[in-house]
C-alpha cells in the first residue's frame, strides 16, 4: 500500500523478476514485484482466461483500439480489426523504425510467447555474454534455469506420426534436402499435454490455434512456474495494473513512484514505496526507458553514459515460402513451433519452422529467422515529448534479410519454389517491421558492474534482457533466466 517500507522491489514480472523474486524470497527477504499489466488470474464472460487468437477481443492488445497483428496481411488481404480499449495482454510498441512486441501481465513474455527454450550453443557463448564465464553458465546456471522452467522436447516418434506436426516435417525434408542441419527445438509447453489434446482427452489449447493472446491450457508460463514457488514462500506480494513511474534515492534507501491503473489504462492513484532495494525487471523496452528517463530527469543522476545502448532485436526477421501441391503443409497445425534449421556457423542465421494456424490448408512453410544482425539502437528522452525515443532504423534490418536468404534462397532453389508475398503486405516477402525479441539498454558489464548492480546508485540491480547486448543467437528466455539466477546468487552472497 501507500507509504509502505519493503526490503526488495521488483519492477515487473517477466523471467528476469521472477528468478529475483523466489530467490530472494529464499533467501528470508521479504519481495513486493510491481506489474503494470493485469493478473490473467480470472476467467472473462466466455469462460476463458485469454482469448484466441483467431478472433482477438478486448484482451489481445495493450491499450489498442484496433489490433496489430504481427502477420497483418493474409492472402493480400488485411486482417486487423477494430477491438476496444483495455490492458490486453500483448503489447505491440511503436517506435521509429521498428514495432516490439512484449507481453503485459504477471508473468510478463511468459504469457504470449511460444515457449522455444532453447541454450545458446556453447562455441556462441562468447559472442552472446562476453564478460561472463562460460563454464559456471554451462554447468550451473543454464541447467538451473531448464529445470526452474520445466523445459523439454517433443517425444520424436510422436513428431513423426501427429499431422499437428505435418508443417515441421515438410521444413524438416526441405531443410535436409539442401544440406542444412535440421534440430528439434525445446519448449515449455507440456508435450504431454499436447499429446492428449491430440488423443481428444484433453481441452485443446495449442492445437486449438491458441499463441499470442495467451494460451488457457498447457503452457508452463511464470505463473506455473518460478512464481508458483515464489508465492509458496509467503514472502512474494505481487501488485498488478501498478506501472513504475520513478525511483529516486532517498536517505541510502529508494523512493518508488508507482501510479495504479483501470483497465482502460487511466491512471487511478499513485502511491510511493520505500525499498532498500530496487530490482529493474520491466524488460528490455521497460527497464531501459525506465533508467534513460531517470538519468536525464535528474531522478537517478549518477547512472553512467551506457544507460540506453546496445539495444538489439535479436536479429529477428520472418518469411514465408509457397510449396509445391504436392507439398501441403496440414489445415492442422499445432501453434508451438519445435523444430528449426541451423545455419548460424556458415549463414548467421537460426529459422524456427513456425505454424500458420489459420484452420485450412494453405501450402505455406512459416519461418522465424534469429540472424547475427550487428546494428544495435540507443534510448534517449525526448524531452519535448517527454517520452523515450529509439533510434532503430527500418533498414537495418537488410543484413538479417541477408542471412536468412542464405537458407531459403537455396531451399527454394533446390526445390523450385518461391517466397510468399502476401503474408506482411501487398507484395511484400520479408517480415521486417518487428521483433519479438528486444535485447540491451543496460548492458552487463558495461551500464552495471559484471552482476547487474547499476553503477552510481548502490542497491538498485537489472536483471532482465536489458542486460544482454542485443543478440542471443537463439530464442533468449533461456539465457535471460540463466543470467538471473547467476547474477541473483552473487547479490545474495555479498549484497544482503
Ligand atoms: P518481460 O518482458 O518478460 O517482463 C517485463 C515485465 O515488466 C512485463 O510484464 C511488463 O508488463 C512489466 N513492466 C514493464 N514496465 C513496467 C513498469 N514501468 N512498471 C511495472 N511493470 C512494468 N522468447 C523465447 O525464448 N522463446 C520464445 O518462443 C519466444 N516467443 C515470443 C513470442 C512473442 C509473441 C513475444 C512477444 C516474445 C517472445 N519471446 C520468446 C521473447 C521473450 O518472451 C522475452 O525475451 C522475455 O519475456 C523477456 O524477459 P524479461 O524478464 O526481460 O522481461
Amino acid at each position: 500500500g501507500d507509504g509502505a517500507q519493503v526490503p526488495a522491489l521488483v519492477i515487473g514480472t517477466g523471467y528476469g523478476g521472477s528468478v529475483a523474486a523466489l530467490r530472494l524470497a529464499q533467501a528470508g527477504v521479504d519481495v513486493h514485484m510491481v506489474e503494470m499489466g493485469m493478473a490473467w488470474d480470472t476467467p472473462g464472460s466466455d469462460g476463458k482466461i485469454f482469448c484466441s487468437t483467431l478472433s482477438p477481443d478486448h484482451r489481445s492488445f495493450w491499450l489498442r483500439t484496433r489490433t496489430k497483428m504481427p502477420l497483418n496481411y493474409f492472402l493480400g488481404f488485411p486482417i486487423d480489426r477494430d477491438v476496444s480499449r483495455y490492458t490486453g495482454v500483448l503489447d505491440a510498441e511503436e517506435f521509429g523504425g521498428i514495432t516490439v512486441y512484449q507481453g503485459r501481465g504477471v508473468g510478463g513474455g511468459s504469457l504470449v510467447n511460444g515457449g522455444m527454450a532453447v541454450t545458446p550453443k556453447r562455441e556462441n557463448f562468447s559472442y552472446v555474454l562476453p564478460s561472463v564465464n562460460a563454464d559456471e553458465m554451462y554447468n550451473t546456471y543454464y541447467p538451473r534455469a531448464n529445470a526452474g522452467l520445466g523445459v523439454a522436447n517433443v517425444d520424436p516418434a510422436w513428431f513423426d506420426s501427429t499431422p499437428w506436426y505435418q508443417f515441421s516435417r515438410v521444413g524438416r525434408k526441405h531443410a535436409q534436402r539442401s544440406g542444412f542441419p535440421f534440430v528439434f527445438v525445446p519448449d515449455v509447453y507440456d508435450w504431454d499435454y499436447m499429446e492428449r489434446e491430440a488423443a481428444g482427452t484433453a481441452t485443446k489449447s495449442a492445437l486449438a490455434g491458441e499463441i499470442l493472446f495467451g494460451n488457457n491450457h498447457g503452457k508452463k508460463s511464470l505463473q506455473q512456474t518460478y512464481l508458483a514457488r515464489a508465492r509458496a514462500t509467503g514472502r512474494v506480494s505481487i501488485s498488478p495494473l501498478h506501472r513504475v513511474v520513478s525511483v529516486a534515492p532517498a536517505g541510502g534507501r529508494y523512493t518508488v513512484t508507482i501510479e495504479q491503473l483501470d483497465t482502460g489504462g487511466g491512471v487511478t492513484a499513485t502511491k510511493t514505496v520505500t525499498a532498500d532495494r530496487v530490482f529493474f525487471a520491466a524488460g528490455s523496452v521497460g527497464t531501459s526507458k525506465l533508467l534513460v528517463k531517470l538519468k536525464a530527469t535528474g531522478a537517478l543522476p549518477n547512472l553512467n553514459g551506457e544507460v540506453g545502448k546496445g539495444w538489439g532485436d535479436n536479429g529477428n526477421v520472418m518469411c514465408g515460402r509457397a510449396n509445391h501441391l504436392w507439398d501441403p503443409t496440414g489445415a492442422q497445425q499445432s501453434t508451438i513451433p519445435c523444430a528449426g534449421i541451423d545455419n548460424w556457423a556458415a549463414g548467421g542465421a537460426f529459422a524456427e519452422v513456425a505454424p500458420l494456424p489459420t484452420g485450412i490448408e494453405t501450402f505455406a512453410s512459416f519461418y522465424l529467422s534469429i540472424t547475427r544482425n550487428p546494428n544495435r539502437a540507443q534510448f534517449t528522452w525526448n524531452g519535448a515529448t517527454g517520452r523515450v525515443d529509439l533510434n532503430w532504423q527500418a533498414s537495418w534490418k537488410q543484413p538479417s534479410i541477408d542471412m536468412a536468404k542464405t537458407i531459403f534462397d537455396k531451399i527454394n532453389a533446390k526445390e523450385g519454389t518461391i517466397y510468399r508475398t502476401d503474408l506482411f503486405g501487398t507484395y511484400k516477402i520479408w517480415g521486417d517491421h518487428l521483433t519479438y525479441h528486444p535485447l540491451g539498454g543496460a548492458v552487463l558489464n558495461r551500464a552495471t558492474d559484471n552482476y547487474g548492480r547499476l553503477h552510481g546508485h548502490p542497491g538498485l540491480y537489472v536483471i532482465d534482457g536489458a542486460l544482454i547486448p542485443g543478440n542471443t543467437s537463439v530464442n533468449p528466455f533461456v539465457t535471460i533466466t540463466a543470467l538471473a539466477e547467476r547474477n541473483i546468487e552473487k547479490i545474495i552472497a555479498t549484497d544482503l
